[in-house]
């Protein structure tokens, strides 16, 4: 075993505890950015005064208004910029415009008042001038006109038009589908001040630290040494404060920057939906192949992102959607070419599953579809085109452990009674007209490290005081996902010490520099490997220090839960004891540690590499029931199985895996985004910018009975105490409801009908495919009669 993945003896990973932060959540007591300023003294409130076209040139912007009302103070202008005006990535997004609007309710200035109201009452006193231009709002359009932005990427392997060409059966298809809003319960925040010798600090709520510090320092024009950013928790991020969050924090800054006072931006709800991007909806034309058996031989698609208006993280997100497009199924033949289309909407961006559950909600969909046609039931299709050992991904990687795949699947024919209930289903739906049961099982597998090789690396600074107790600072960013509470299981494990001897400081970047995001669900892989690399540079330092108190070798020596002993156990000495000891001896008592992911290439020119440590995989069934009358449904039960490794904390992993389901769910069901399409003044606006109008999942979406398993004998070698990544791929165990709801509706028609279904399938979605399956059953029939 490697020396990465192995435990020692009575490790604290693995065992179950509460997120560090559980009673603060609960309790309210834990803090989030925007109760930081309660303690400081004067500071000053933004809002931005947003745009009412999708498109538009800036004729004139009058902030005079804004001065008459009562407790503005400034106004920030893109002329107040002192460096270069862009929060974006590709150096395509204005931080504010200058003479282009691009999406409604695009920020255009913003008002500083010495409260919220005199803030917003300024925003409204500010006049702006349009000259209307023509916007595309639609995918649709946006594609008629060929107006894309960023790298075309092609994954490009075998031969696909030979293979479908020369296929048994062949089918081909569209389909679009929809974005989603995080909806994260803290919206987007950020706290800035400056002292008196100019350094800038930032509180944000930003799963990007250290990207967030670069942006923030060159729309600042001034070296990142100047600009500390500060993360202590965020309210949810789910990939919305990867990029998003860094513009907002420019704007405080640039704001303290003016002032000299510290200046907080806090969206409320609404200016949040209708200013941030969202979850990318995709179209999908595809052509697939099949052998006799109902193998794919060849796939042949091209899909097209909808963007928005700047690049954003669309270009990576595409890229990951096509090397998602296999989810766990071998395709010897495949083409997919990708586009990423520009149209004027807020700038779509990362969410869990960063594209991948985009393209296998492609697969899958196409699977959902074809099976009727080729006379086989879609759970043996998606059997018969698994992984097996020895084949590689479209992208060329090879798939080391696909026997995962088929483990996980049959955890769950056996944990869920699958047959059984099928049989059940059956007499239900036979003696039943107007309801329709249905149970889908679906795969996933998951590509776990961040594509680009480089952000593949991570830091840590672990200090011990001289009393023993731990302080442990790392690159990653808490956003719920319980981080911070498998840090602490993997420094407390590493360096043998009680799990309430260490803490974990607020992420900072004047700590732990040059950070990756936390994102790519790679957070304890990346940060967890930083932490133990610094906790043993600490603890072989004690360990001599050891060795001569108790007379034996230093590599005898055993640190656990806070003794130090020999091998045998005869000699021992206490944590803090030998701390203190090695403090009077002046041996160093921090370290910063440092991580890297070995074995990773890839070539985004030629889509080709093995850009993934491991897979992630998961399997899921979904039972529903359809009502024929209104398309009303109901999810009766949901089964998982889900690979995590050996878990470095099983609680935190079980939520993980609900979580995720449940916001897959609602993509996939509820939550319906919707832009005016129509030519009205309103064109561009979006319509659903509110809880009432956005339905999230709550209570009463969650599945009737809902068992979760992790997958039995799932070491991964090489991977900190051979655990897994968790944070995404559970979401995409939600495809199994979707393949339900298919089913379940095609239990209206006739057997062998294909059924096409919207997503999100909506109530009112579920029925329209109802009607239309019986309308295509009733042709059938009518023809055979
Ligand atoms: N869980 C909670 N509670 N809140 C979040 O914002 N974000 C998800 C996932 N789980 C999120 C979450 C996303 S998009 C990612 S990439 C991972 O957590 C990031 O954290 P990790 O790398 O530590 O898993
Ligand atoms: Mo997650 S979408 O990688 O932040």
């Amino acid at each position: 075993m490697s020396r990465l993945s192995q435990r020692p003896d009575r490790p604290i990973v693995g065992e179950t505890h509460p997120h560090e932060s559980a009673v603060g959540h609960v309790t309210g007591s834990a803090l989030y950015t925007d109760d930081l300023d309660r303690r400081l003294v004067g500071v000053l409130h933004a809002y931005p005064v947003q745009s009412t076209q999708a498109h538009a040139k800036i004729l004139k912007v009058g902030i005079d208004g804004a001065y008459r009302v009562p407790g503005v103070v400034r106004v920030i202008t893109a002329s107040d910029i002192p460096g270069v005006n862009d929060q974006g990535a590709k150096r395509d997004e204005p931080m504010l415009p200058v003479d282009e609007i691009m999406f409604y309710g695009q920020p255009v200035v913003w008002v500083l008042g010495e409260d919220l109201e005199a803030a917003k009452a300024g925003a409204a006193a500010v006049e702006v001038d349009y000259e209307p231009l023509d916007s595309l709002i639609t995918l649709q359009d946006a594609i008629a006109a060929q107006s894309f932005h960023g790298i075309q990427p092609v994954i490009d392997k075998g031969d696909s038009q030979a293979a479908i060409r020369d296929a048994a059966q062949v089918f081909e298809g569209e389909f679009e589908f929809s974005g989603q809003e995080h909806f994260y319960l803290e919206t987007q925040n950020s706290l800035a001040m400056v002292d008196e010798i100019g350094q800038v600090m930032i509180h944000s709520s930003t799963q990007h630290p250290t990207e967030t510090q670069d942006i923030v320092s060159h729309i600042l024009g001034i070296p990142a040494h100047r600009v500390t950013v500060q993360v202590l928790r965020m309210g949810g991020a789910f990939g919305g404060k990867e990029m998003q969050s860094h513009g907002y924090a420019a704007v405080a800054a640039l704001g303290a920057l003016l002032t000299g006072r510290p200046v907080r931006v806090r969206l409320d709800r609404t200016v949040d939906i209708t200013m941030t991007g969202k979850r990318h909806g995709f179209h999908a034309s595809w052509k697939i192949g099949f052998d006799d058996e109902g193998k794919i031989v060849g796939l042949d698609a091209t899909l097209t992102a909808d963007g928005g208006w700047s690049l954003d993280l669309s270009e990576p997100v595409l890229t990951r959607a096509l090397c998602h497009i296999d989810n766990a199924y071998w395709i010897p033949n495949i083409r997919v070419h990708g586009r990423v289309a520009k149209c004027h909407k807020t700038s779509q961006t990362a969410f869990r599953g960063f594209g991948g559950p985009q393209g296998m909600l492609v697969m899958e969909d196409i699977l959902g579809r074809v099976a009727p046609q080729l006379g086989m039931s879609a759970r043996e299709l998606r059997r018969r085109n698994f992984y097996v050992q020895g084949q590689d991904t479209p992208y060329y990687q090879p798939v080391r452990h696909p026997e995962r795949m088929e483990a996980a699947w049959q955890q769950l024919l056996d944990g869920a009674e699958i047959e059984r209930r099928e049989a059940e289903i059956a007499r239900f739906n036979g003696s039943h007209e107007h309801a329709k049961r249905a149970l889908a099982l679906t795969p996933v597998k998951f590509g776990i490290s961040f594509n680009l090789t480089a952000f593949n690396q991570a830091g840590a600074l672990v200090l011990v005081y001289k009393d023993g107790s731990v302080l442990v600072n790392h690159g990653g960013t808490e956003m719920g996902q319980g981080l911070h509470t498998k840090i602490l299981q993997v420094a407390a494990t590493t360096l043998g010490v009680p799990l309430d001897s260490v803490r974990i400081a607020p992420t900072r970047t004047d700590k732990v520099p040059n950070t990756s995001a936390t994102a790519a669900s790679s957070g304890s892989d990346l940060n967890g490997g930083a932490v133990k690399d610094a906790c043993e540079q600490i603890r072989e330092r004690l360990a001599e220090v050891a060795a001569v108190k108790l007379g034996v070798p230093a590599h005898e020596i055993r640190f656990i839960r806070g003794t130090v002993s020999s091998l045998s156990g005869r000699e021992s000495i206490g944590w803090n004891e030998l701390v203190h000891a090695a403090y009077f001896q002046r041996v160093q008592l921090s370290a910063a540690g440092f991580y890297r992911t070995e074995g990773l290439h890839w070539d985004l020119d030629i889509m080709k590499g093995e850009p993934f440590k491991y897979f992630a995989y998961g399997a899921a069934a979904s039972e529903v029931e359809v009502s024929r009358f209104d398309g009303s449904y109901t999810l009766r039960r949901v089964d998982v199985v889900h690979d995590v490794g050996d878990s470095l904390s099983p609680l935190i992993d079980l939520g993980q895996i609900e979580g995720g389901f449940v916001q897959g769910t609602g993509w996939l069901t509820l939550e319906d985004l919707r832009w005016d399409t129509s030519d009205r003044p309103t064109r561009g606006r979006l319509a659903t910018q509110s809880a009432s109008t956005y339905k999230i999942p709550s209570l009463s979406e969650m599945p009737e009975v809902f068992n979760v398993s992790l997958l039995d004998k799932a070491h991964e070698e090489g991977a900190v105490y051979g655990s897994k990544a968790v944070g995404e791929p559970p979401l995409m165990l939600s495809l199994s409801v979707r393949e339900a709801l298919r089913q379940a509706i095609a239990g209206f028609a006739e057997p062998g009908t294909s059924v096409c279904l919207a997503s999100p399938a909506t109530p009112e979605a579920v029925f329209w495919a109802v009607q239309a399956a019986r309308e295509h059953s009733a042709l059938i029939s009518g023809r055979s009669s």
